[in-house]
């Protein structure tokens, strides 16, 4: 199948401040230099975001890891996970296709997906709230047929009952995931035939229909507010934005000591336009990419030797603006462009030439 970007696509991208919070923490996981190895679980955020991939979400992660544009979009076109055109606003559907699927009904599940969403895979419904698609084997082969619907499986379906946990999902319920059928997992229908003594102290449902019911973001765009945000290898765990603003005194104390404390900031001197030899390559200066190069130069930056300049509390006026806090002392900005100011090379500029 062809993967390439929607003809339509929105003007602009931006994460949550939790997600972008949730975002800024999974680069801390790659040694200096080496974000971009993050960039699925980032684009995968955005996808959770918004429920597919735009243009301008794939260039925000791609600016945000100091990538080209063209390396993030290759990932984001090489993966079928990523959706790359609108999905519907209340479910995409994924019926397996696959063989256990197939012998077990799955094309009644197709036929559901054409009656009701529409003939085509990767198109909306009328009303615009479901998209489905047909996927490979999704490892719940003794479920079978069965679809992910969001973030969870719904197995053991038959076209009647498949139909019915869509009509509940237009009416803005979520039906509990797992078997349709009452089995508990992937026992046989007449019941254990072994193991039985483990059926005492069961949990309601089986452990990840169990883990889907009690977290509930099924069928949820993701914002960033679900659970807090934990960052045990940087050796402290810390609550998202939005729960950190909660109760507990205690809490309240340990603010002073977050990001919070911040540098005043000052307005670096800027300039209107380059001087007349013309703009500087920002691009040269690891992690500037095209989009943040043409976001430095609506600031009034051209030149190495003005970021060369620039003063800690210069260096918080232009973080803030650029949305991306802390890239700037991360990627050493100011040593990169004192450098290349000088005439000199970094061993990055050397690479990019
Ligand atoms: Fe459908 Fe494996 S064949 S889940």
């Amino acid at each position: 199948m062809l993967r390439r970007l929607h003809k339509i696509q929105p003007e602009s991208f931006a994460f949550t401040p939790e997600n972008q919070a949730w975002a800024e923490a999974q680069m801390t996981k790659f040694p200096e230099g080496r974000q971009a190895s993050a960039i699925i679980p980032i684009l995968w955020r955005a996808q959770e975001q918004e429920g597919w991939l735009t243009r301008p979400a794939i260039e925000y992660v791609a600016d945000m890891l100091g990538m080209a544009y063209i390396r993030a979009l290759e990932v984001a076109s090489f993966y079928f996970m990523f959706q790359l055109q609108p999905v519907g606003s209340v479910a995409h559907i994924q019926i397996c296709g696959t063989t256990s699927c197939m012998i077990c009904g799955a094309e009644d599940l197709v036929g559901v997906c054409k009656e009701l969403i529409n003939e085509k895979p990767h198109a909306l419904s009328e009303d615009g709230k479901f998209s489905w698609e047909e996927v490979e084997c999704l490892g719940a082969c003794a479920n079978a047929p069965m679809a992910q619907i969001g973030k969870d499986y719904y197995e053991d379906l038959t076209a009647d009952k498949f139909r019915a946990l869509m009509e509940k999902m237009a009416k803005g319920e979520v039906p509990t995931p797992g078997p349709q059928n009452g089995r508990y997992a992937a026992e046989p229908l007449s019941g254990l035939t072994s193991l039985s003594e483990y059926e005492s102290g069961k949990t309601q449902y089986n452990a990840s229909v169990q883990l889907a019911a009690d977290i509930g973001d099924t069928i949820k765009r993701i914002d960033g507010t679900e659970v807090p945000l934990l960052t045990p290898w940087l050796g402290k765990s810390k609550a998202s934005p939005k729960k950190a603003a909660a109760p507990k005194a205690a809490a309240k104390k340990e603010v002073p000591e977050a990001p919070q404390a911040e540098v005043a900031e000052k307005k670096p001197r800027t300039m209107k336009a380059a001087r007349k030899a013309g703009p500087d390559d920002l691009k040269l200066l690891k992690g500037v990419g095209p989009k943040l190069e043409q976001t430095l130069n609506e600031l009034g930056f051209y030149h190495y030797d003005q970021i060369a300049k620039w003063t800690e509390a210069e260096v918080a006026w232009v973080d803030t603006r650029l949305k991306f806090k802390g890239r700037i002392e991360r990627d050493g900005w100011i040593e990169q462009a004192k450098i290349l100011s000088e005439g000199g090379e970094t061993e990055f500029s050397k690479k990019s030439k």
